[in-house]
Order: structure tokens, then C-alpha cells, then sequence
């Protein structure tokens, strides 16, 4: 643990690992990042099922300064928890996909349970004075349920992924429990300041709560601070995986491939999020009206599976393949094809190398909470030939890389138009746009995220006027 801190204990459902692993999945990657450099305890889900499930035995495996402490589910838990209610109610929701969000009274009471599990447990390993740093959409009632434990130190919230606007967030049955519990916490940060706005408009216009200057919302007698503060990578390290050997050894694979072609990547755990069947049909009209093209790119979409075991999941995956299969057929040659699809995963190192060899990064989700492929991409360019990033304005990554080539990703023409743009942009607007990014990318780092967020949450008391975590319990009895 860094000296004069107090101990550091951030909670998420997946934990780790804190070594060059491919790991799709921008928490595990930016936590890890922050907590390498702070060190303290890293709480959450073992990635596995047992019969005792949340009862099972704590497992602990230390690296360096950081505890790494996990605990089994049972399948009923995962079930009901996991892919029910964190990834078929809350996941479409906040994404803005009411279509795809389904309610369940059943899951609704496991996602309850396993958050107080998680807290009985976890407060048996607390001490006074740590920092409690609860993490994303599968733990909103853990803070309220540490408080009903007894622990009265500091705790906070991070939202990893959108909060989607009062109107849509209402149909979720337990809208108004979410946020009465998330009241627990001293601080609550969201990735951009639509998210936040989000969030305190639900207060005011549900919970009937004010906002107050300096960020801060009162709900009846309880204040908290609710923030934003957007998520970064390491940046400099970045910056090294992609000059070692090993991304060497990838960007030459990938040079040798395309050879005179110029490649278009995209990175994306494979999510109806992010926007992979428009990407696809924006790159076909590519090829449609600037036929120029055909022959001289070529573009690799590495999707590692996510979550398949979910219908909506599994329908993504037919559909992309039947896409590509679809593209591949219209318009490939003997000596071309233009549309690559990879399901597996890299280590940092090896994909900081693939982007690097790179023209132009397509990052167009929907809806995104931030985006760190984004950042990655911006941190492994070579500064004498740097590639052009194409952003969704609905991407967090939004707001801090303002020299993107920034689309609409539902208007298949809009993404056309920018690829060919990217396509044939000279070297110098490449590299005046890539340093303004590269400036954003480097100032907001993981650790700059860590930093400011854990500050404020050290100083919450002076700035909470006063709302200690007793007040919450007495007002909140379970
Ligand atoms: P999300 O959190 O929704 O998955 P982000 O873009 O914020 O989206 O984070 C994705 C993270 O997963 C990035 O750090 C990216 O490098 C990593 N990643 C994505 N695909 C792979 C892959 N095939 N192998 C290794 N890491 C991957
Ligand atoms: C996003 C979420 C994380 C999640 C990750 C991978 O980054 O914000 O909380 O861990 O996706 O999804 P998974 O369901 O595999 O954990």
C-alpha cells in the first residue's frame, strides 16, 4: 500500500487479473491499472460456481501490493444475479435498450441477496478506517447493505456504464430501491456529465431531492456528492506495450497480411452496445460508393464472446457472422477479402501492436459508458504515421477525444462517409488530430480517475454537510 493512504478495498464483481492477460472488459482493465499503483484489497466474484455458493470459503491470492479476495456463487446465484438481473434487466436498460430489458420478480430478489451476501462478507474484512470502493451495475444495494453490517467509514460508487435518463430508467420496477440505496454512499461518480445529470434529475423528479452546488444532491435529509470523473488507461505504460517485442512481433504480423492495403480495425467485446451490425453495414457502403476501396482495405473486427449464454447474446453473434458471410460474398477476389472476424483474445501487449499497425480505429457503439478501446488505440500510434480515430458521439470517450472523426453510428452513411475520410486523410491532419488526443488520453489517466475520485471521497464528510453514515441507517432501517 502506497504510504500515508488508508487502505484501499475496491469491490466488483470480476476481479482481476493484474498481469498482461487478455482481458476483455474496460473495469477489469482500469481498476487494475489503479490498483497496481495504490495496492490495497480487491473483493468480488471467484468466476466460479459451487454449491455453497456465496457461503464458500474466501480465497485469497496476493500480487505485489494488492489482495486479490474472491467468493463462489452458486448456480442459482449466477443465475439470478449475473445473467439475470445485472444482464437482462440493468445492462439494456442503462444502455437505453428498453426493448431489451426484462423484469423479473425471481431475479430481483437473488440480485438483492447476492448484494447482501457480498456485504456480510466483505464487512467481516473491513477495518475503521478503510475506503470502500464498490464498483458498476452489479452491486447498487452493497453500500446500503455494509451500513446495515455496521460499517460507518467511507464508501463509494463508481458506474462504469451509461445511467440512462429518468423517463427510461423508471420502468425498472425497483428504479426508486436502486436509488434510495445508492443514497448510502458518500460519493457517487459517473463517466460523463450526461450520465450524472441523469442520475440527479431521477432524485429530483422521482425521490423529490435538490441539487445542491458543488454536485451534491439532498434527498430528504441525506446528501451526497454525485460527480463525474471519467475513466482513463495508463497511458505511458500503454504507450511501452506497444513498442515491446511483442506487439512488434503482431504489427508485423498484421503488416504482412494486409501488406500495401490499409487496415481498419475494430476492438469490441462482442455487445448489442457496440453498434457491431451498423459498424458492418457502414463498412459495405463503403465499398458501395467509394469503390476505390475495394481491394486496397481491409478490416479486422476482433469481438471476444461475451456473456453467450444470453439469447440476445447469441442472436448478436448469427447475426455478424451472417453479415460478414453476406459482405465477404458481394464483394470478395480471389486475392481479397474484406471483412475478418476473431473471436479470441490477446494479451494487452500483442493488441497494442494490432492497433498500431492500424490506419483507422472504428469505435462506434450505441451506447457506451466510456470506451477505453478508444484510448488504447490513441495511446499505441507511432507519432510519425499516426492512424485516425472514427468515435461514436455516444461514446463517453466522447467528451476528452475531441479530434476523433466523431459519427452517428445508426446512419450507415454518416460512418461511410468518415471512413473514406480516415481513408485519405494527409499525414498532417493525422498527426494534428492525434496529438490533441494523445494530450486527453495522457492527462486523463487511470490513475488521475483513481486519484480524483478517492480525494474526494477522503474529504466527503466536509462536503456531505454533515449526512454521517448513522443518519442513513437510522432513516433507512432494513
Ligand atoms: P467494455 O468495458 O464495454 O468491454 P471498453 O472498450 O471500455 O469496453 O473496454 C474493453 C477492454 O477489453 C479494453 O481494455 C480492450 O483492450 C479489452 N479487450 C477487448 N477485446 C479484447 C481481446 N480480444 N483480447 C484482449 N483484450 C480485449
Ligand atoms: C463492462 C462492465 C464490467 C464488466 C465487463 C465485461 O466493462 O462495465 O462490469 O465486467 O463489461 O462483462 P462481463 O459480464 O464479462 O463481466
Amino acid at each position: 500500500m502506497a504510504e500515508g493512504h488508508r487502505r484501499l478495498v475496491a469491490v466488483s464483481n470480476r476481479v482481476g487479473p493484474l498481469n498482461d492477460e487478455g482481458k476483455a472488459g474496460g473495469l477489469a482493465v482500469g481498476l487494475s491499472d489503479a490498483l497496481k499503483r495504490r495496492g490495497g484489497l480487491w473483493f468480488g466474484w471467484s468466476g466460479n460456481t459451487s454449491s455453497k455458493g456465496t457461503f464458500s470459503e474466501a480465497a485469497t491470492e496476493i500480487e505485489g501490493d494488492v489482495a486479490l479476495t474472491t467468493i463462489d456463487m452458486s448456480e442459482e446465484e449466477l443465475s439470478g444475479f449475473y445473467y439475470g438481473y445485472a444482464n437482462r434487466s440493468l445492462w439494456p436498460l442503462l444502455h437505453y435498450r428498453l426493448d431489451l430489458a426484462e423484469f423479473d420478480r425471481q431475479s430481483d430478489r437473488i440480485y438483492r441477496s447476492v448484494n447482501q451476501r457480498f456485504a456480510a462478507r466483505l464487512s467481516q474484512m473491513l477495518e475503521d478506517d478503510d475506503l470502500v470502493w464498490i464498483h458498476d451495475y452489479h452491486f447498487f444495494y452493497m453500500g446500503s447493505e455494509l451500513r446495515q453490517c455496521g460499517f460507518r467509514g467511507k464508501i463509494g460508487f463508481f458506474l462504469h456504464i451509461p445511467f440512462c435518463p429518468p423517463e427510461i430508467f423508471t420502468a425498472l420496477p425497483a428504479s426508486h430501491d436502486i436509488v434510495r440505496a445508492m443514497l448510502a454512499y458518500d460519493v457517487i461518480g459517473f463517466q460523463t456529465d450526461t450520465d450524472r445529470r441523469n442520475f440527479a434529475n431521477f432524485c429530483v423528479r422521482e425521490l423529490g431531492g435538490e441539487k445542491l452546488p458543488g454536485h451534491r444532491i439532498r434527498v430528504g435529509d441525506r446528501v451526497v456528492v454525485a460527480d463525474t470523473f471519467p475513466i482513463g488507461i495508463d497511458a505511458p505504460g500503454y504507450a511501452r506495450f506497444a513498442v515491446s517485442p511483442e506487439a512488434g512481433e503482431h504489427e508485423e504480423m498484421v503488416r504482412g497480411m494486409v501488406g500495401d492495403r490499409l487496415q481498419i480495425i475494430g476492438v469490441d467485446r462482442m455487445d448489442y452496445s457496440k453498434g457491431l451490425v451498423e459498424r458492418f453495414r457502414g463498412f459495405e457502403r463503403l465499398l458501395e460508393e467509394y469503390p476505390e476501396n475495394r481491394g486496397n482495405v481491409q478490416f479486422l473486427q476482433v469481438a471476444p464472446l461475451s456473456r453467450s449464454e444470453l439469447d440476445a447474446y447469441v442472436e448478436l453473434r448469427r447475426e455478424l457472422e451472417e453479415l460478414a458471410g453476406h459482405i465477404n460474398g458481394r464483394f470478395a477476389t480471389l486475392e481479397w477479402t474484406p471483412l475478418q472476424i476473431m473471436t479470441r483474445g490477446f494479451t494487452r501487449r500483442a493488441l497494442a501492436g494490432i492497433y498500431r499497425a492500424a490506419r483507422v480505429c472504428l469505435v462506434t457503439p450505441l451506447r457506451d459508458g466510456m470506451n477505453l478501446v478508444a484510448k488504447e488505440y490513441v495511446a499505441a500510434q507511432d507519432p510519425d504515421d499516426p492512424g485516425v480515430l472514427i468515435l461514436s458521439r455516444f461514446a463517453g470517450a466522447r467528451s476528452e477525444l475531441t479530434e476523433a472523426l466523431v459519427v452517428n453510428p445508426y446512419s450507415t452513411d454518416d460512418v461511410a462517409r468518415a471512413l473514406q475520410r480516415a481513408l485519405t486523410m494527409p499525414l498532417e491532419e493525422r498527426k494534428r488530430r492525434w496529438e490533441q488526443m494523445r494530450e486527453a488520453v495522457f492527462h486523463g489517466t487511470a490513475a488521475h480517475w483513481c486519484d480524483s475520485f478517492l480525494d474526494r471521497l477522503e474529504n466527503a464528510d466536509n462536503e456531505a454537510d454533515g449526512s454521517a453514515a448513522e443518519a442513513f441507517v437510522e432513516a433507512h432501517p432494513s
